[in-house]
């Protein structure tokens, strides 16, 4: 398949990085179905597509016949069926739970054409064992994109063990269309970026825990000594401190090395419901914001 063949992308899931994934498809010209299990997660994708796009008309960043043309080409929907029908691509951005993604992709393998390439947005999980749930094991890639997708310019394209070449290819064509820039990683837990993020994320916590110095500090210690846009509290708030817990669950379990250990005050915090910004509570609070 040619990048050209390309003309409708389905976004399997309608959370954080679905529908940032669905938005940045359809501000490059795609049509886009966007999909979740129920109509509420569905009207959730919008509202997160719809009001920072918002913000960006009333500060005059963009007009809002922009906003209007990036809307009218994504269809919410929640039929598994409908939303795939006709899409030359689908990319997943579901829950970060391997059995979930499997009985998925055993369920897109059965409806879609042999043709239709399957992509996941996985943060750390092995494609090779998703590709398994498949008859297309050469079609199946991981396509890595940073929150918020349609702003942070890079997408990891994960090759699984079976990946064919021009499935690679194909992907890394679509992120240039997208305006990103792509890099091609190996698989490997956790990749290239949560590899190196994630851990020092965690020992943030660590920090933390042993009462080396206040979130604000440790926030601004890294922002000001590293030109980090966030400090690492302010970002595992933004991204959620259960996606962060997952990955070094994920980096940990893989490798048994012990630097990946978890932080318990982490996964205190998760245990706790203080999953960052969107349970309005993570290592700070957001109640009043
Ligand atoms: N859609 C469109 N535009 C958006 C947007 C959205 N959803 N969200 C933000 N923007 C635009 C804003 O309109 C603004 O545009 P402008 O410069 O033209 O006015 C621009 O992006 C910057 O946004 P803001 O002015 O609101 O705020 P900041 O300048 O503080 O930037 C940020 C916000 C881009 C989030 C910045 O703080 C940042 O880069 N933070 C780090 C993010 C990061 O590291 N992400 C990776 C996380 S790890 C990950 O995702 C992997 C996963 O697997 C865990």
């Amino acid at each position: 398949m040619q990048l050209s063949d390309i003309k409708k992308i389905a976004v399997i899931g309608a959370g954080t990085m679905g529908s940032g994934i669905a938005q940045a498809c359809a501000a490059a010209g795609f049509q886009v179905t966007m999909r979740d299990i129920e109509q509420r997660f569905v009207d959730g994708g919008f509202r997160r597509i719809r009001e920072p796009l918002q913000k960006r008309v009333e500060r005059g960043k963009m007009a809002q016949a922009e906003v209007d043309g990036i809307l009218s080409k994504i269809h919410g929907v929640v039929p598994l069926k409908e939303a795939v029908d006709g899409a030359q691509l689908v990319i997943e951005a579901v829950f970060e739970k391997m059995e979930i993604k499997k009985e998925l992709y055993t369920e897109l393998d059965r409806i879609c054409p042999p043709s239709v390439v399957f992509a996941s947005n996985t943060s750390s999980l092995s494609i090779t064992e998703m590709a398994t749930a498949t008859k297309r094991a050469d079609r199946v890639v991981g396509m890595h994109f940073f929150n918020p997708a349609p702003v942070m310019k890079l997408v990891e394209v994960i090759r699984g063990s079976e990946t064919a070449d021009d499935t690679v290819r194909l992907i890394q064509e679509v992120c240039m269309k997208l305006g990103k820039e792509a890099v091609e990683v190996k698989e490997s837990p956790g990749f290239v970026v949560n590899r190196l993020l994630v851990p020092m994320m965690n020992e943030a916590f660590n920090l933390l825990q042993e009462g080396v110095a206040s979130p604000e500090d440790i926030d601004k210690a890294m922002k000001l000594g590293t030109n980090m846009p966030m400090g690492p509290f302010e970002l595992a708030d933004y991204t959620g401190l259960d996606i962060g817990l997952d990955v070094m669950e994920v980096l940990f379990r893989e490798t048994g090395d012990p630097k990946f250990r978890p932080s318990t005050l982490l996964r205190k915090y998760v245990r706790a419901g203080r999953l960052g910004r969107k349970s309005g509570r993570g290592v700070y609070n957001y109640t009043g914001t």
